[in-house]
């Protein structure tokens, strides 16, 4: 039997279009239902709602009410950080141990109560008020990232705004030098390959782990410079709190750095993106949108739902659990699939509709329960900038000509590039 924090690799396989068809019924990794999961969801949902994929080597749970049970059910566990490098040789292993040493203080990857204290320090610097201060700074650099590329008259959309305006609201709230912002960008990226490969080359993982060398290096200078002259920042905090025995050393402070930045860029550059392509795909919804700016904060509510940046969370099952009849195994992993319960028509009328005027736009997509997304407030005015922003000054923008190419990740979902004709910029503006 698997122990919780042994288990079988986290995340599933990387796609493999020539997967074999008996493995993969649902052809849940070939490169359609990559690129649009949506039908595959909605027949799991009907003919299969608990399902065990052998190709994702754990068990699917589709339906609304069993992922939203599935985030609050203690005998799930969060606890799986030894999980993302258990099926690799031992050498390698041994080769990526503080990688994976880094990864065990994660608050993301534990469980209470260890989960809880290092939780309720990062709660302090993410409260709704604070956030909300920080919405006109987002403001200002969501403007200066397209004053960039407005003379050029068009942009892609993932380079030159998702990447980075995550990377640079997330460097001022934990007070990284300016001059280094940038630099977290190739660390972040290598991190997020690795931990939404499912099972990494050696190549991807040896990134990752150089990366996360560099960055606890960078991260010890900065703490450094922090001890002997704290800031209003973040980091000040957290080495206030490692000094008062709230966080227990150096690693854990480290780690939660890399949580934060790891946390805060992929999904939030994945909500700007598949936000920003749903709109400039529905042209109703946007022209309702330029209409009633106000709509904005539904509007990015029914965006998360429609096409969620992070598609499924994994835990790993403490006891055997009986759901709709079928047994998980105590030590099998369990896929919380948010996208699919994010369309089921038992809880969203309509599901496959973008609609900003839905009245109950309860998504699942920041997860539930105690890991429910410690950066939410924080995502919501990002992508509230910059989506507003966007559509107030490139009005007539249109998708460039060409087709699309969606990541090849089935949990982190975004295409690789969003190419776009900006037009006429608005005079408004
Ligand atoms: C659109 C953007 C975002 C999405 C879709 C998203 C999604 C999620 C989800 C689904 C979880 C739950 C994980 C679980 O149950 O295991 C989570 C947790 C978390 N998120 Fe986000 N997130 C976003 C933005 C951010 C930002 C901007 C930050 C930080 C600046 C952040 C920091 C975190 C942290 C630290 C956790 C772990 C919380 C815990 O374990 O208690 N996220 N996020």
């Amino acid at each position: 039997m698997n122990s919780p924090d042994a288990p079988k690799p986290d995340a599933p396989p990387a796609a493999n279009p020539a997967a074999d068809a008996d493995l993969d019924p649902f052809r849940l990794q070939s490169p359609e239902t990559l690129a649009n999961p949506y039908p595959v969801y909605a027949r799991l949902r009907q003919e299969a709602p608990v399902y065990f994929s052998a190709a994702y080597n754990g068990w699917l749970i589709t339906r609304y009410d069993q992922v939203a049970a599935g985030f609050r059910d203690p005998r799930l566990s969060a606890k799986r950080s030894s999980a993302f490098v258990t099926k690799l040789p031992d050498e390698v292993r041994q080769r990526l141990e503080p990688l994976r040493r880094n990864l065990a203080s994660w608050a993301l990857l534990l469980d209470p109560p260890e989960h809880t204290r290092i939780r309720s320090l990062i709660n302090k610097a993410f409260v709704p008020r604070l956030v909300e201060g920080l919405r006109s700074r987002v403001e200002t650099l969501v403007n200066e990232l397209l004053d960039a590329v407005a003379p050029a008259g068009r942009m892609d959309v993932l380079r030159d705004l998702g990447d980075l305006l995550p990377l640079l609201v997330i460097g001022e709230v934990l007070g990284v030098p300016a001059e280094d912002r940038h630099r977290l960008k190739g660390w972040s990226n290598a991190l997020s390959g690795f931990l939404g490969a499912g099972r990494p080359t050696l190549e991807i993982a040896g990134g990752a782990l150089s990366a996360v060398a560099e960055l606890e290096d960078y991260f010890r200078g900065v703490i450094a410079a922090r001890r002997q002259s704290p800031g209003n920042d973040l980091l000040s905090q957290l080495i206030l709190a490692e000094e008062q025995g709230m966080i227990l050393g150096e690693q854990e402070l480290l780690s939660t750095c890399c949580m934060l930045l790891f946390g805060g860029h992929e999904t939030t550059k994945n909500l700007i993106g598949n936000g920003l392509l749903a709109l400039l795909l529905h042209r109703s919804e946007r022209e309702a949108l330029r209409a009633t700016p106000s709509l904005i904060g539904p509007a990015v509510e029914e965006l998360l739902r429609y096409d969620s940046p992070v598609q499924w969370m994994s835990r790993v099952a403490l006891d055997d659990i009986e759901l709709d009849g079928v047994r998980i195994p105590k030590g099998d992993r369990a896929f919380l699939v948010l996208g699919a319960a994010n369309r089921d028509p038992a809880q969203f009328p309509d599901p496959d509709k973008l609609d900003f005027r839905r009245t109950d736009i309860r998504h699942i997509s920041l997860g539930l329960g105690v890991h429910y997304c410690a950066g939410s407030a924080l995502a919501r005015v990002e992508a509230q900038a910059a989506i507003s922003t966007f559509l107030r000054r490139f009005p007539d923008a249109e998708l460039s000509p060409g087709p699309l190419t969606w990541r090849m990740n089935p949990g982190m979902r975004g295409v690789t590039a969003l190419p776009i004709e900006l037009g006429p910029q608005s005079s408004a503006s």
